[in-house]
């Protein structure tokens, strides 16, 4: 008998096993039509006297991965997942989940509302939606707890922390892991819960399991230094708290309330925009989704040096085959220590076994020639930032590859399509700009150069995937997006020590936004000689009040290297702590009693808004030069690459909270305050801003 409920839903009985399987690809979300299958699916199966024990299994690629995030901020139609998941709790027989895939969110909730439950052995399961802003709203955050315990529970809602099947077996979130076929193991204990008497086992009656009182104290503390600035984790604690004290039915109304509240929280309404646009990003202006990635296995780095080791230690930890080409047996052989260091490391923090250190470094081949390139399929020349360097290196690749490999370029601010043109293949020839360190960042600036073909721009994507970054096309433009972004900020944070603000003020301004740190303890991180050279590449190309606030130079003059010499803006102990450093103060003001400027006292305010907006405008430029395509990319970009707060949403959508017609009079304020040339509004703002739009309409 095959009995179709709605499209999603569809039920087969196999002898007095009832199946409910759920087709709503691509991941099977619990959209409408699945929730009202899945309560008619329940009731089909009470009614039904030959039913005895019901599976709910899905199709595809995954078991329900949550709740459908397309219907939120929508009027829900009925049932609510609430519903669906009370009717499966009151079932009076046995519902066994079996799952594959990822299992979350209102997906795992269904599970747990269920007798039973079994794994595949690579299902992955979580209850994520704290990274959504959200909390569990259908009993997850109260069933959790009663079935692994509350410090379990605590970091898997907490910090929406996925567990392996091994692990939710050894916890007792499933009673089974499947062995070969999931549908087959799951109608074998089925078969086994009919024969023990088709018990009905309800995680909502299980016992408050005993637990330490003082772990929910841990966990705000730790939860508040993981994830600082974020409501949610901490309102997770309070409801795993309330759920330990609570009869089960009060605490699920105080659980609904709390996920109904979280959700229109200006938040969650970023961090969702966020996983919109992270997923919007993938999707390439001019590559349609037929385009197939070029196979990649075997990929050349050239250049051993910081970034070219970052790049191939992250090749080799995707599984690809590298060759690192180099000028000298030392340098390559320096290189090589210092990947061998980094597993080294992982070793001993216990994220590697040794044999897969050893099986990794066996893909690595150094070479110092261009010889036997014939197998590689894609090159990344990551040689020094000086345009007739890369040129050279380009032309050897052409000579040594296939004529189909592709030739990659990591340049942070030489002309893409001079590096493309250097080729006699500009169509093979793209950008992928990583971050330092390259084997840690997220971040990828892919960058196109107007020749490259779309199945080029699809590879990179796909490459970029496999490497576990989270990959963004932009286009020709100085420094790209981020760079360019930063570039200003930097300026303005200079601008604002000379106009007679602090180091230390405008860090402290800056990391209460909710950067993790500030622009000048991050230079004193990179390195003051690092931070000169970047503005000596710089300099004909800038301002006369920037060339002469030269700072940066004065405290590399005066041997203040960053952290690694004990002092910078700061000045730091043994132990890298820092501490406000009165020498620095009077390098400052010397700086500005040579440049003639009077100090005056400047506010939070001013040093947040001349930091953001001067980013902001800049952004505005570079998407009105279609050097970035959407403004969720740019919002990606500086969320994931350089610590945007992701629950502001990102500069775009954080311009969209302030209004573009507040930002446009604060550029306009600022640009008779500081200098037209600095902050004069972006054509796009003031188109926007006339309209009464947002960059996001
Ligand atoms: N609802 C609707 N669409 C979803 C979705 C969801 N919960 N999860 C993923 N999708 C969509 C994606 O937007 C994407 O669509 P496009 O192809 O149009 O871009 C598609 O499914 C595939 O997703 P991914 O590209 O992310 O594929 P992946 O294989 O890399 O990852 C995944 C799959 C692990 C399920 C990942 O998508 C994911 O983590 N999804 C979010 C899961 C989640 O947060 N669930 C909790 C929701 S809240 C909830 O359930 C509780 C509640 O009621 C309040």
């Amino acid at each position: 008998m095959t009995q179709r409920i709605p499209r999603t839903v569809s039920l087969d009985m196999h002898g007095d096993i009832l199946v409910a399987t759920i087709d709503n690809p691509p991941v099977n979300a619990l959209s409408h039509s699945v929730r009202s299958g899945l309560r008619d699916a329940v009731a089909a199966f009470e009614e039904n006297d030959a039913a005895r024990a019901m599976i709910i299994v899905c199709a595809g690629r995954t078991f329900m991965a949550g709740a459908d995030i397309r219907e939120f901020g929508k009027p829900m139609n009925e049932p609510l997942l609430g519903e669906v998941i009370a009717r499966l709790d009151r079932c009076g027989k046995p519902i066994i989940a079996a799952m594959h895939g990822t299992a979350l969110g209102g997906g795992l909730e269904v599970a747990l509302a269920c007798s039973y439950r079994i794994a595949a052995p690579s299902a992955k399961l979580g209850l994520p939606e704290v990274k959504l802003g959200i909390l569990p709203g259908a009993g997850g955050s109260l069933r959790l707890p009663r079935l692994i315990g509350a410090e379990a529970a605590l970091s898997m809602i907490g910090e929406g922390r996925q567990v392996s099947a091994e692990e939710a077996l050894a916890n007792g979130l499933v009673d089974a892991i499947a062995e070969g076929d999931l549908h087959r193991s799951a109608m074998i204990f089925a078969r086994r819960v009919i024969e023990e008497g088709a018990r009905v086992r309800r995680v909502s009656d299980l016992p408050i399991p005993p637990h330490d009182p003082g772990v929910f104290a841990s966990a705000r503390a730790a939860m508040a230094k993981k994830f600082p600035g974020f409501a949610a984790p901490q309102r997770a604690v309070d409801l795993v708290e309330m759920a330990m004290s609570s009869p089960f039915s009060e605490a699920c109304d105080r659980e609904y309330a709390t996920c109904k509240e979280l959700l229109s929280s200006p938040q969650s309404r970023a961090l969702r925009h966020l996983f919109a646009a992270e997923r919007e990003a993938l999707k390439i202006d001019g590559v349609s989704a037929d385009v197939r990635p070029r196979d990649v296995r075997k990929v050349a780095v050239v250049g051993p040096g910081t970034m070219g080791r970052g790049i191939a230690t992250s090749l080799l930890n995707a599984g690809l085959a590298v060759v690192l080409i180099g000028l000298s047996d030392e340098s390559l052989g320096k290189a090589k220590a210092a990947i061998a260091k980094t597993y080294e490391n992982s070793l001993k923090r216990g994220s590697m076994t040794a044999g897969e250190v050893e099986e990794r470094l066996g893909r690595l081949t150094l070479t110092r020639t261009y010889d036997n390139l014939l197998d590689v399929d894609l090159a990344i020349e990551a040689v020094t930032e000086d345009l007739s360097v890369k040129a050279d290196v380009v032309r050897r690749l052409d000579d040594a590859l296939r004529d189909d490999a592709i030739v990659v370029t990591n340049t942070s601010f030489l002309d893409i399509e001079e590096i493309a043109n250097s080729s006699r293949r500009p169509h093979n020839v793209a950008g992928m700009h990583f971050f330092n360190p390259a084997h840690v960042m997220k971040l990828v600036e892919n960058v196109r150069a107007s020749r490259s073909t779309p199945d080029v721009l699809a590879t990179i994507t796909a490459l970029a995937r496999k490497l576990g970054k989270t990959p963004v096309m932009v286009g020709r433009s100085e420094g790209f997006v981020a760079n360019r972004m930063l570039s200003k900020r930097t300026r303005e944070a200079q601008f604002l020590l000379e106009d007679g603000a602090t180091p230390g003020q405008v860090d402290r301004v800056l990391s209460g936004f909710g950067f993790p740190i500030g622009p000048f303890a991050l230079a004193d991180l990179a390195g003051m000689d690092i931070m000169a050279a970047a503005r000596a590449a710089r300099l004909s190309r800038m301002s006369e009040r920037e060339k002469a606030c030269n700072i940066v130079d004065r405290l590399v003059a005066a041997g203040r290297l960053g952290q690694k010499t004990g002092a910078g803006y700061y000045r730091y102990d043994e132990n890298r702590r820092p501490s406000l450093d009165p020498e620095a103060d009077s390098i400052i003001a010397a700086h500005r009693q040579e440049r003639g400027i009077a100090a005056r006292e400047i506010s939070d305010g001013e040093i947040l808004e001349r930091c953001l907006y001067a980013m902001i405008n800049e952004a505005a430029k570079i998407l009105g030069e279609g050097a970035a395509a959407r403004p969720g990319d740019i919002d990606v970009i500086w969320t994931s690459g350089f610590g945007f707060p992701s629950y502001l949403g990102g500069p775009m959508f954080y311009a969209d909270q302030i209004g573009l017609r507040n930002i446009k009079a604060a550029l306009e304020r600022y640009s008779a305050l500081v200098g037209r040339e600095y902050f004069q509004p972006a054509p796009l703002i003031e188109q926007l801003a006339a309209e009464g739009k947002g960059f996001y309409g």
